[in-house]
């Protein structure tokens, strides 16, 4: 259906350049960008880098995976210790996660600071009255409730964007694990005893600068 719309509007043959950055820092021009419409690394739920391994190897542009997986948001492999964040609500729940378990609570701090460091990079980057489309769900670590898409509106912003619109999306079919483990927050399996039902919501935030 998506590729009828496309095809019926013509824009099967659109050019396209793809660039390869760190989005906490890449070398885009400021105030060149139209529209950012993106799905960031969820907290604590996949190791990025394990995912990209085959592909990287494959196409031979890493060679150290160790080192490969240090350059990725939200990963274990990090080694930050700090748990201070810019964000009020990033900060209530790095408090709560300190006192279960001071490994993921440095993780998390880590992650959103990170994500701070994407909200300001996006900011510079977006020209005046252009938007940002960010896809972000919710999680529990630990017991522990992470309101990422909370968090993200407070870190864009500080950054300096502007709300158009929230929209909450429940998501009954879509083929995504739906199941984490308790303690880690990672995608998991039912039989774990650890397991927990993780309901498949997700925010999409749409804002201005
Ligand atoms: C939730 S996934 C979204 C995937 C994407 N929408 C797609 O369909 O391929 C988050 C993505 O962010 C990437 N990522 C992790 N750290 C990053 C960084 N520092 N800069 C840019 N992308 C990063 C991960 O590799 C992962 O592919």
């Amino acid at each position: 259906m998506f590729y009828t719309e496309l095809e019926k509007k013509r824009y099967l043959n659109v050019q396209c350049d793809i660039k390869l950055a760190d989005a906490r820092r890449t070398k885009i021009r400021a105030n060149s960008v139209g529209t950012i419409i993106t799905s960031p690394p969820y907290v604590t739920s996949y190791e990025y880098a394990d995912i990209h391994q085959l592909t990287a190897y494959w196409y031979e542009y890493i060679s150290d995976l160790p080192e490969f997986r240090k350059n990725f948001i939200g990963t274990f492999y990090s080694l930050n210790q700090d748990t201070n964040c810019q964000s009020k609500k990033a900060q209530q729940i790095v408090n709560e996660l300190l006192k279960k378990d001071d490994r993921t609570a440095k993780e998390v701090a880590n992650y959103f600071n990170d994500m701070e460091a994407v909200g300001k990079e996006m900011y510079r980057i977006v020209k005046k009255n252009g938007h940002i489309c960010i896809v972000i769900g919710n999680t529990t670590v630990k017991d522990v409730k992470i309101n990422s898409a909370e968090v993200f509106y407070e870190i864009l912003g500080n950054a300096g964007f502007k709300e158009e619109n929230v929209i909450k999306r429940s998501i009954p079919n879509k083929l995504m694990p739906t199941i984490r483990d308790k303690n880690t927050g990672r995608f998991s399996k039912k039989d774990n005893e650890n397991s927990k039902m993780v309901y498949p919501e997700e925010y999409i935030l749409i804002l201005k600068k």
